[in-house]
């Protein structure tokens, strides 16, 4: 490359990075400077080592004191103004597992949105204290799913596997409260977490989409025709393992996402039509704006 040929090039590709500089967002900006580099330690090593078993646990037990350890942790986890809007509910019986939420491993941890043991000791100390609309479940929801997953954080910590399933939410859902004793009022399964030791290893780790459409800069991002063609071709990309099915090709369809909605997804395909399991238990337990 003649001497000023090279000059022209370094000046074009100085000038492309500080225009580019000048007009990218901070976070963009440091995400650029950070040149790729992930830190990681043990705590970013166990999270990135989360993979769920998908009900294949060894008959072994998790040692008592390991439970304890996860239960302790879990609790950690920020809830709004520490007021605990749940429970978590124990479970060591296979067969009733297997009831509850259709899988089994060596202990199963019901987390349930519970305004109950509040409004008891309202009702205790003479207080009024409704917990009657929307606000209280959503916010509810969130407590919930938050010390669920630190659960699983912690027990993946201790070496234990586990499974998080809606499995409790398939069927009638009544079996769960009467199974479990839950009270109808004000308390709600959200999630189920079998945990144990998995007969095998997956046989590869599911990966997950990232950046765009996923993580927005600033300010949310409508995806642009080109960026969907992106994100179809993302999934169709066998290596990166987005996929609940990888035999999507066989059975005809051009693209993942084309069996993920017409097939997986197929009841989705029409709008609701009438109230569902889900939402009557939600009235029942009180949840719901000016049901009474
Ligand atoms: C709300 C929820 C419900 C789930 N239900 C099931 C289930 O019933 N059965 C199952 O095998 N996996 C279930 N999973 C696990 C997901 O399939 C799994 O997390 C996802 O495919 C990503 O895989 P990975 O966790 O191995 O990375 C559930 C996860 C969540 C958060």
């Amino acid at each position: 490359m003649s001497k000023n040929l090279f000059r022209r090039n370094f000046l074009k590709k100085g000038l492309a990075f500080g225009l580019t500089s000048l007009f990218l967002t901070p976070h963009a900006k440091a995400k650029k400077e950070s040149n790729n580099s992930i830190k990681t330690n043990d705590t970013i090593s166990t999270i990135n080592s989360l993979r769920t078993i998908h009900g294949n646990f060894t008959k072994q037990e998790i040692p008592e004191t390991e439970i304890q350890t996860i239960l302790k942790s879990s609790l950690q986890a920020a809830n709004s103004s520490n007021m605990q809007t749940y429970s978590v509910v124990v479970v060591k019986d296979r067969k009733k597992m297997k009831k509850v939420c259709g899988y089994e491993g060596s202990h199963m941890l019901v987390f349930c949105v519970d305004h109950n043991r509040l409004k008891a000791t309202a009702k205790h100390l003479n207080h009024p204290y409704y917990v009657d609309n929307i606000n209280n479940f959503i916010t509810g929801c969130t407590n919930t799913a938050l010390v669920a997953q630190t659960a699983g954080i912690a027990a993946k910590s201790l070496g234990i596997d586990f499974l998080l399933t809606n499995g409790i939410h398939r069927g009638d859902m009544n079996r769960v409260y009467d199974i479990l004793k839950l009270p109808k009022e004000n308390c709600y399964p959200l999630i189920a977490m079998v945990m144990g030791y998995p007969t095998e290893e997956p046989k590869y780790k599911k990966g997950r989409l990232e950046g765009l459409g996923i993580i927005h800069d600033e300010e949310y991002h409508q995806l642009t025709n080109t960026e969907l063609d992106k994100i179809v071709e993302t999934y169709d990309d066998k290596t990166k393992h987005l996929g609940l099915n990888d035999r999507w090709r066989e059975s005809g369809h051009k693209h993942y996402l084309d069996w993920l909605f017409t097939g997986w997804l197929k009841r989705a395909a029409k709008p609701t039509s009438s109230e569902g399991q889900m939402f009557k238990l939600l009235k029942r337990s009180g949840y719901v704006d000016l049901q009474k």
